[in-house]
């Protein structure tokens, strides 16, 4: 299959890993290059050092290419993105705004930029900047979110910018890629399907949660302290919900660090599950390669299907 996101990173399909900060851990983005999709390191709270580690420990194995997501809050970024660049990535997806200072020297060396935008206005922004594509995320998400759902966020943005765009927030099947090339899109991310897999190294709880959530099984932290966020229903994110409405500090003190006691310790009481309402939509748990395989099967089956339902529809 060739789209233009195929042609720009070099890969065999139009599907990249979400960057997630603990998740996406150098053996779960390797497993998803391998898989022929792009696999990202997800930089998070990283010291350059740790993400240098890591980058070595996904180029020993897979020599397909391999990208790095670095949030632009990070106290590190300027260090992250010459990381980076010393270890030859092949592309960079940056989180929460405008990295238009360093496109120029990562365009030079022939780094890809791909900025995550939740508004059409920053999507034209990055395209101005220089931004090589544009990752479209919907609030059905996992993780930090905007207020825009998928749907009328990838069709907006796909209507904005010329250049291509990547559809991200509640896609974790074959239909929901077809639904977002319908509206314009020529690549999907995924971040909570890629975390119910084999090779992700998160607690076995994370994923159990995952597999049993239904759609509504999500909800939206912090949104009264300036950053949301979607996780699981857990005891945690319900006291989160009640607090932040009483105590801004307290709600912020309990927050800190709690991404890292989901994902490494699987602590319901402690912890920030991050995941989107597509866990309502994941059943199994199963190996990257095959997620890849039976999303790119069925992606084409429901366009095949939509093709034959076209002489029914139009008679
Ligand atoms: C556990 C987790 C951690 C995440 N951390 C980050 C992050 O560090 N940087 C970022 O840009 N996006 C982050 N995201 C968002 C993903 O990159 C991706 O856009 C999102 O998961 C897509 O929606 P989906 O979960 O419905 O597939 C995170 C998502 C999850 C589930």
């Amino acid at each position: 299959m060739k789209t233009r996101v195929t042609e720009l990173l070099n890969i065999e399909y139009p599907i990249i890993m979400g960057g997630m900060a603990w998740a996406g851990t150098a053996k779960l983005a390797a497993a998803v290059s391998e898989a022929g999709a792009l696999g990202i390191i997800g930089s998070g709270s990283m010291t350059p050092d740790i993400l240098r580690e890591e980058i070595r420990k996904a180029k020993k194995l897979t020599s397909k290419p391999i990208g790095v997501n670095i949030l632009l809050l990070s106290p590190y970024v300027d260090d992250l993105v010459k990381v980076a660049m010393e270890e030859g990535v092949s592309a960079i997806t940056f989180g929460a705004g405008n990295p238009a200072k360093y496109i120029p020297e990562l365009k030079e060396k022939g780094i890809k930029v791909i900025p995550v935008v939740a508004a059409d206005s920053l999507a034209k922004l990055v395209e101005r900047s220089g931004a090589d594509a544009v990752i479209a995320e919907g609030m059905e998400s996992g993780g930090h979110i905007g207020e825009v759902t998928t749907i009328v966020l990838v069709n907006k943005v796909a209507r904005t910018v010329s250049i291509p765009v990547i559809a991200a927030g509640g896609i974790a099947d074959g239909r929901g890629m077809a639904a977002a090339f319908a509206l314009g899109a020529e690549g999907v991310q995924m971040g909570t399907r890629f975390v119910a897999t084999e090779e992700a190294e998160v607690h076995e709880e994370f994923k159990r949660r995952i597999v049993k959530a239904s759609i509504r099984d999500t909800v939206v932290t912090g949104a009264k302290l300036g950053h949301p966020a979607r996780v699981l229903k857990t005891p945690f994110a319900k006291k989160i919900v009640e607090l932040e409405t009483k105590s801004f500090e307290e709600a912020e003190k309990l927050l800190l660090g709690s991404l890292r006691r989901a994902v490494v310790e699987g602590d319901v009481q402690g912890g920030s599950f991050m995941a989107g309402q597509s866990s309502g939509l994941i059943n199994d748990i199963k190996p990257v390669k095959e997620v890849i395989k039976d999303i790119m099967e069925e992606f084409e089956k429901a366009i095949n299907q939509l093709c034959e339902k076209r002489s029914e529809w139009w008679r």
